[in-house]
């Protein structure tokens, strides 16, 4: 008999040799109805243009972890945040994740987005890292992710290929060995989609601090970084403090207010504090808000 040795992981990523995706296979996001979502994007959209949360000093706001959902920033007045940079769940059973169909997730990215581009000041930036899904069949998100996005307003700027490793040792989900009958790509990459907010520039001068290095590398459309472990972090899903570091560096000024809207274990607000830049960052669980707090108040004390 052939046992299935392992199953979709709900923590980090797991060896794929005899792979059980059958759980993965049998959730609610393989149910795809987009065009029910489609109409109400013009609603959302009206929202996002049209809700005002007023001005107030940054001091009462900023460098704040907030356990409360991200559809609703009430803490963040309008056009106050340069770049928002986030990972959301991607609804695949990670520990955090509510089996939501497609449509159900896609107004949960849809909500959010929507209140980050409220916040964000005109030329703004918002930076989403996105996985594709699946093999049978394959989950487009990324190109969900744009269709969505750019029905709130946000205009596309370009696409980076986060590549995760050099893929001839690890996952051995290749589908039928060296032959034609079923074979399966096996990904390397992440996207991180770039979206701005009324144009492609930013209309203020304010001060950059990448260095020239930084700023060769990071406009190649490609970025070679390796995953951050979960273990490690102790959350199932963070990203590597250099991905967030290389995007705060490369799309805000220093003055900037960093926003991670689906914060995690904090490594966007981490990122931003250790590049000096001010911070605000929101998650429903409040065991990660503690550890993103913790994380940060961690590296404060270094650094002092
Ligand atoms: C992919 S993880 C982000 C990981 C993060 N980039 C890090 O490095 O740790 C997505 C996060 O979104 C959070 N989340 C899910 N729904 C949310 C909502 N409505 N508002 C805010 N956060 C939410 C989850 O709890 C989870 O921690």
């Amino acid at each position: 008999m052939n046992v299935a040795k392992t199953k979709t992981y709900s923590f980090g990523s797991s060896s794929r040799e005899a792979h059980d995706a059958s759980e993965f296979y049998s959730r609610n996001i393989h149910d795809l109805d987009l065009l029910s979502i489609i109409s109400h994007l013009n609603t959302l959209s009206t929202k996002a243009q049209t809700r005002i949360i007023e001005d107030k000093p940054s001091q009462d706001w900023v460098n704040s972890i907030y356990c409360h959902t991200a559809e609703d920033m009430v803490h963040i007045p309008n056009e106050s945040v340069g770049l928002a940079f986030t990972s959301p769940p991607y609804n695949v059973g990670k520990d955090y994740e509510d089996d939501l169909d497609l449509v159900e997730y896609l107004n949960l990215i849809a909500n959010v987005g929507a209140e980050v581009y409220r916040t964000l000041v005109t030329g703004g930036r918002y930076v989403i890292n996105i996985a594709n899904l699946g093999r049978k069949p394959y989950i487009p998100l990324h190109s969900y992710f744009y269709v969505l996005h750019t029905a709130l307003g946000f205009q596309p700027a370009g696409e980076i290929i986060w590549q995760k490793g050099k893929g001839m040792n690890g996952s051995c989900a290749w589908g039928s060995w060296m032959s034609a009958k079923s074979p399966r790509l096996r990904d390397i990459h992440e996207y991180l989609l770039v979206f701005t907010k009324e144009g492609f520039s930013r209309p203020d001068r304010g001060e950059s601090d990448i260095s020239k290095e930084d700023f060769m590398s990071g406009t190649l459309s490609v970025w070679n970084i390796p995953p951050e472990s979960a273990k490690k972090v102790g959350h199932p899903a963070p990203f590597p403090v250099e991905l967030a570091e290389k995007v705060i560096k490369l799309f805000s000024y220093k003055d900037d207010v960093i926003l991670d809207p689906f914060c995690g274990s904090g490594t966007t607000c981490l990122a931003a504090n250790r590049s000096g830049r001010s911070y605000v960052g929101y998650d429903i669980v409040a065991e990660y808000c503690d550890l993103a707090r913790a994380r940060i108040a961690a590296e404060s004390v270094c650094l002092e």
